[in-house]
């Protein structure tokens, strides 16, 4: 067994035995704190990061960890569509949260409801796109025009829609915004900004804002993970080679920034030594750099995402079987430690399952 597949099986023991925690308290797990789960801070079951514990179930479910991970996945995917009839707390997140949700369930298991499911999100986040040229990020009344570099990662949802209804409207929507994205969000030196906001009656630009990194203009690094994967599933769902010149871009500059201890810090314009450590970051671009490597047989990318995640495997696992969360020194936001910093936040665990799964070969990819 190497070093990736011991990892694998042994953050599956660990998963295994932290879904009865989380199943007997009844709710999603967001984060663990002194080793339990907790939920969510904000939005309860409609926060965007749902469907990240049932993502680490499927992939798990996939990988053939059995019954109990499916059991789960479908627990909390349940309480998920809950949240359809919420509604007005659900924005364009949806992609996260249920592609790897009933998303995944419907890919695994074809799951008739699932799809049905998969689609409604899809109708949700379709609901949200301005003509004007870009699908509104989040629902605050002053907050019509914005739109952020996450984004990218829900639009896959779109393009599945697409694939999946034979209706084409679903992937010109993202498309669309993916253009707009490259446009107005890839910086001259291969960085991306966070948000900006467009007049919402004329799609013109507006302002740039700070968002969750250091300082406006500077360059959240969670940010520019979510563009690099981001851009990378853009070119899978559509072969057009301008989003994997764009994912290259965002890559090269990520790679330049990785600490010699292969960790990542919050923001790559953080004040030089600020300790401010955000292994979210480094876990999604491990996935994205991989994806990039086999998009383009580029393999000093794969070499980019192992070094990621020896760096997370070498510093930051906590493999105490009796305390949930695996992955430590996560920062949601550089200025708001509402969410957590420096801590255990689940799709860090996500993204890492993710990355032994593809480094072992049984990645099913819930993305596309
Ligand atoms: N998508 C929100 C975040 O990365 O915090």
């Amino acid at each position: 067994m190497n070093r990736y597949e011991d990892a694998l099986e042994r953050a599956q023991v660990k998963f295994k035995g932290s879904i009865r925690p989380a199943a007997d308290a009844g709710i999603i797990p967001y984060k663990s704190e002194n080793g339990k789960w907790l939920e969510s801070p904000y939005d309860g079951n409609s926060w965007w990061t749902g469907g990240f514990w049932p993502g680490i179930m499927w992939l798990l479910y996939a990988r053939g960890g059995g019954e109990a991970f499916r059991q789960e996945a479908r627990r909390v995917g349940k309480l998920l569509t809950d949240e359809f009839r919420v509604f007005t707390k659900l924005n364009h997140d949806v992609g996260f949260m249920y592609l790897l949700s009933c998303g995944a369930d419907a890919k695994l298991t074809g799951d008739p409801q699932a799809a049905v499911d998969t689609l409604h999100a899809a109708s949700l986040l379709m609901g949200r796109f301005n003509p004007k040229g870009y699908v509104r990020a989040w629902n605050h009344p002053d907050q019509a025009g914005y739109a952020i570099i996450d984004c990218m990662m829900n639009l896959s949802l779109l393009f599945r829609a697409s694939r999946e209804t034979g209706d084409p409207r679903f992937a010109h929507v993202a498309r669309i915004h993916a253009d707009t994205t490259l446009r107005e969000f890839l910086r001259e030196n291969g960085s991306v900004s966070h948000i900006i906001e467009f007049d919402p009656e004329t799609g013109k630009r507006v302002r740039e804002h700070p968002g969750q990194g250091y300082a406006l203009g500077s360059s959240w690094s969670r940010g520019q993970a979510w563009g690099l994967y981001g851009f990378t599933l853009a070119y899978l769902n559509t072969k057009d080679e301008k989003y994997l010149a764009a994912a290259r871009r965002i890559a090269e500059y990520f790679t330049a920034h990785i600490r010699p201890d292969g960790l990542t810090d919050s923001d790559f314009c953080q004040p030089a030594g600020e300790e401010r450590i955000d292994n979210l970051a480094g876990a999604i671009a491990a996935c994205g750099l991989m994806e990039l490597a086999s998009a383009t047989g580029e393999t000093a990318w794969q070499r980019a995402g192992e070094r990621l995640v020896d760096g997370l495997l070498d510093h930051c696992c906590d493999w105490t079987a009796d305390r949930c969360g695996l992955l430590t020194r996560c920062t949601a936001s550089y200025h708001d430690d509402g969410a957590g910093r420096h801590t255990n936040i689940t799709y860090g665990d996500y993204f890492l399952t993710e990355a032994l799964m593809k480094l072992t070969g049984k990645d099913p990819m819930l993305w596309i």
